[in-house]
């Protein structure tokens, strides 16, 4: 008797467990981008969402804040498929989200070398809208 309601929790649970497990959970990238559209529409109402195209001019733009590091693409690489390289000589893993598929995934990560990377190159903080450009034209690739 003990056996048989032990078994008749396993299957109820075991039917529950599609229902659970069916909404779609963003992942974390999704996640970060959707702060970055939260955030690109409070500063701007007119704002309608990231564009790729906008985000590869980023990546591409040449800037003169440093004259070692003039773009994003200085130690990102031409291409975000390959692999890029510091000042230092040291290796960088692509940019791209089909090479690299942990990108974008660590908050605390993605804000600490926005920050970085965009007053070396840009010489000011990168907008939201900007940083969600970045990103989602680097997930398309
Ligand atoms: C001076 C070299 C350098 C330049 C120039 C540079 N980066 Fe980076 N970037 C790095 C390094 C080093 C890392 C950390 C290593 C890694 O993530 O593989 C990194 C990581 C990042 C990350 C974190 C990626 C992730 O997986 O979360 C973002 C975002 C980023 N850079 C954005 C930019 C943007 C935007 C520009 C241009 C405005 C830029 N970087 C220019 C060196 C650079």
């Amino acid at each position: 008797m003990k056996q048989n309601i032990m078994a008749l929790a396993l299957v109820t649970a075991c039917l529950a467990l599609p229902a659970v497990a069916v909404p779609a959970v963003a992942g974390p990238r999704d996640d970060i981008v959707a702060g970055f559209a939260a955030a690109a529409k409070a500063a701007d109402p007119a704002f309608t969402g990231f564009d790729a195209a906008r985000g590869k001019a980023l990546y591409e733009s040449q800037n003169t804040a440093s004259a070692e590091s003039p773009s994003c693409a200085s130690c990102h690489s031409a291409s975000p498929l390959k692999a890029g390289k510091t000042r230092a000589g040291k290796a960088i893993d692509p940019m791209a989200v089909s090479v690299t598929p942990d990108r974008f995934t660590d908050l605390e990560k993605v804000e600490k070398w926005f920050g970085r990377n965009c007053n070396t190159v840009l010489g000011r903080e990168c907008t939201a809208i900007e940083k969600g450009d970045f990103i989602t034209y680097l997930s398309g690739l």
